[in-house]
């Protein structure tokens, strides 16, 4: 007899498109979800230290977000903008309230891909110019623009990209791409997005993750968006931020973008903000949105019931000051494992804001993704669930719910530790020739 997750692979490679992978050699089944735990088929409880891709921030199966979501369910489960529901208004007013500064107009999606390409879309037409930039290492989606903007390899599937993308390079000092130093390097990665401004004359927009999810928790150095938005306003052209991964509460402040003293001319969100009800949203200033009048909708984008959750998970941030948590478990964590990994020659970096934290595995610059694999599986035997990001697949994430207890955390570095303590100083897989 199959187990249960033999004919879930069994089933997923008969009738899945084979793109989609799953982590972990033996899989769990996972079956049930509270808070920051998930369970498995067996009973088996993890703590969920990827939240879902940092889609659970306020924990899975919140009663206080899931509750008026199913009340929604009953009173009114979808209507489109064709008619006047209220949820999707009040959201909007809540949620441009939250943000602050000249953001106050919203277009709501389904997801983080549709709420770049409307980003994309709306600095078109704002600028009237057609070319954009993206950094190496970045990831905004899987439509056809979306993946010509991501810079990294493995998300890259489509063989004909669209034209008039440019990547710039990616502000990740610890491996400076342009082989300089932070201090005397001039904010050369800036300079180089100038060049590509001149050289093609006509770019409607840069997009940015403030901190880089999928390319390795990279967090750009202190000034870099600020020089960044002012060289791009110089040339006409606009900042889009996308924080559909760093965004509500993970970094320690409630937006990313809000560690540096820019405001986005278009922020985009998703993820979190429906904390596992699919919605997303591109959000910006009523002039920039001035020049969107054409006919526009999204069936079921900011329908009543995503709404009706985000505006609940916008209540359960604020009431259980989600950011403020995230910014001092996050320290925590953080000098944790710079304390677990000091001396290992296997780890290159701990770095991250929050509760968004990577720990790079490479020696002598060369990445470890075997080992990363390894310390995964053995964590998910152990009952936690880390994430894996990196250009080299080589950096572990820890992204748990901004619900965790310090006790969770505490139990993760333990038995973080002890495997640590088994790799050799080469990083070899331990039990591996
Ligand atoms: C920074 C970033 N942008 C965009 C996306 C795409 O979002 P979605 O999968 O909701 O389309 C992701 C997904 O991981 C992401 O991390």
């Amino acid at each position: 007899m199959p187990t249960l997750a033999e004919e879930l692979i069994g089933l997923k490679q008969r009738h899945m498109v084979p793109c989609l992978y799953h982590f972990y050699r033996q899989p769990p089944v996972i079956v049930r979800g509270e808070m920051q735990y998930l369970f498995d088929a067996e009973g088996r409880r993890y703590l969920d230290a990827y939240a879902g891709v940092t889609v659970m921030n306020a924990g899975h199966c919140n009663p206080a977000i899931i509750e008026p979501a199913i009340a929604q369910i009953r009173r009114l489960q979808h209507t489109t903008t064709i008619y006047l529901a209220e949820p999707i208004y009040r959201l909007a007013e809540r949620l441009t309230a939250l943000i602050g500064g000249g953001i106050d107009r919203v277009f709501f999606v389904n997801s983080g891909t549709e709420a770049n390409e409307g980003a994309l879309l709306l600095s078109r037409l704002f600028t009237g110019r057609t070319g954009f930039i993206h950094l190496n290492g970045a990831l905004h989606g899987r439509t056809a623009l979306t993946m010509g903007l991501t810079g990294l390899a493995m998300w890259r599937t489509d063989p004909a990209p669209p034209p008039r993308l440019f990547q710039a390079p990616c502000p990740h000092c610890a491996h400076c791409e342009l082989g300089l130093r932070f201090g005397s390097c001039g904010y050369a990665c800036v300079e180089a997005v100038r060049a590509i401004l001149r050289e093609q004359g006509d770019i409607a927009a840069l997009i940015a993750e403030p901190i880089q999810g999928n390319g390795g928790i990279v967090v750009p150095p202190e000034g870099y968006f600020e020089r960044l938005q002012a060289v791009l306003h110089e040339a006409g052209a606009l900042l889009i931020a996308d924080e559909v991964q760093c965004g509500f509460g993970r970094t320690g402040r409630r937006f990313a973008f809000q560690h540096s003293a820019i405001e986005p001319d278009i922020l985009t969100l998703a993820k979190a903000l429906g904390n596992g009800f699919p919605i997303g949203a591109f959000c910006t200033s009523a002039r920039i949105a001035a020049c969107y009048t054409r006919p526009g909708a999204s069936t079921t984008g900011g329908n009543p019931v995503s709404a009706a959750a985000a505006l609940a998970v916008l209540d359960y941030h604020d009431e259980h000051r989600l950011a403020e948590r995230a910014a001092d478990l996050g320290a925590w964590l953080r000098e944790r494992l710079e304390a677990l990994t000091a001396g290992r020659p296997f780890v290159a970096e701990v770095r991250g804001r929050g509760l968004m934290i990577g720990l790079e595995l490479a020696l002598d610059g060369r990445p470890l993704p075997a080992l990363a694999d390894w310390l995964l599986e053995e964590m998910k035997n152990r009952g936690f669930l880390i994430g894996k990001t990196g250009r080299g697949r080589e950096v572990l994430a820890f992204m748990p719910p901004l619900v965790v207890e310090r006790a969770d955390l505490e139990g993760l570095c333990a038995a973080l530790g002890e495997l640590l303590d088994r790799v050799p100083p080469d990083g070899a897989v331990p039990g591996e020739p």
